[in-house]
């Protein structure tokens, strides 16, 4: 047997035990394959010859045990290897961190264009940061910024000092433990936010890989809106002149335009999936600090 071999063997029992994808991957092959890759100590990066060598009894034991183990405990690939991917980085992981796979990696790769001038951008805020994925993203991708990050998690903020040490970012991202808006006194040219927004109903119902996430970073009151309104009614206050909020609402987009009928929402359309991530700039969202509440 060699890498492909282990990899098509891995994604036919992961579909078999119907474990659910959509933790860094959404399917059984790319999950087979990178708990193979793990299993193997290989990179995606290794060679033609690698891939096709035959594979010794041992290293097939191996790719199989860790695909039990995905099967077993149904946790989130990034949980027992203790890292993942997100724009194209490694980000250490455990279970006080959601597992990095917002949209926002799109937009930081693209440097939020057309919505700003990257030249323009010094100074950005990511309020709940996690394991600091989305921070530490926009430092690498903007090196003359300056990025604050919040998370009301400690735990999580551990993870994420540990990942701005490992990307070598810790002089250019500072954390704060802070309920959303961090008191450094500053204005942000950019803040961004993947905050909790899952509705209370919703999130009793879903797969077992999510509930072994932080709850507090999915679950957000009964509508989901809860940390939502509160960004989208104070985010004003914290940004430049020019400052633009962006702010992923996932699946709730619905609600929110509901909810805030007069808002003109744009919503991002992204090329790699994803979706109710929209942006505003500070004028829009100081007209509409009076919402009408549907
Ligand atoms: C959906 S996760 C996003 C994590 C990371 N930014 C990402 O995109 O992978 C939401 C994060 O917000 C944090 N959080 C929840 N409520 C918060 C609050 N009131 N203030 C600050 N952070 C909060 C959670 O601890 C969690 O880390």
């Amino acid at each position: 047997m060699n890498v492909f071999d282990v990899v098509a063997m891995g994604a036919e029992r992961l579909e078999e035990a119907d474990v659910y994808f959509g933790h860094g991957t959404d399917n059984a092959s790319d999950e087979a394959l990178f708990l193979s890759l793990h299993a193997l100590g290989y990179s995606y990066d290794m060679s033609e010859d690698l891939l096709s060598a035959e594979l010794s009894a041992d290293q097939v034991l191996k790719v199989s045990q860790w695909i039990d183990k995905r099967i077993s405990t149904r946790k989130p690939a990034a949980y027992l290897t203790g890292y993942t991917w997100f724009c194209g980085y490694k980000f250490l992981t455990d279970e006080n961190t959601l597992v990095p796979r917002s949209p926002f990696a799109e937009l930081v790769l693209n440097f939020f264009e057309p919505w700003c001038v990257p030249d323009n951008i010094k100074h950005v805020l990511e309020v709940g940061t996690g394991g600091g994925c989305i921070a530490i993203a926009i430092a690498k991708q903007f090196n003359n910024a300056l990025v604050d990050a919040s998370d009301i998690s400690e735990l999580a903020l551990v993870v994420a000092k540990n990942n701005a040490d490992y990307h070598k970012v810790a002089n250019q991202v500072e954390f704060y433990c802070a309920d959303l808006f961090p008191d450094t006194g500053k204005k942000y040219d950019v803040i961004v936010s993947n905050p909790p927004y899952v509705p209370r109903d919703v999130y009793d119902e879903l797969p077992a890989e999510y509930h072994a996430e932080p709850k507090q970073a999915l679950l957000a009151g009964q509508d989901g809106l809860d940390c939502v309104t509160r960004i989208l009614d104070h985010a004003y206050e914290f940004l430049s002149d020019k400052g633009m909020l962006f702010l992923e609402v996932g699946e709730i987009w619905r609600e929110l335009e509901v909810a805030y009928p007069s808002v003109p929402f744009t919503w991002i359309e992204f090329a790699r999936g994803g979706e109710g991530v929209f942006v505003l700039s500070k004028e829009q969202l100081i007209s509409l600090r009076s919402p009408e509440k549907g």
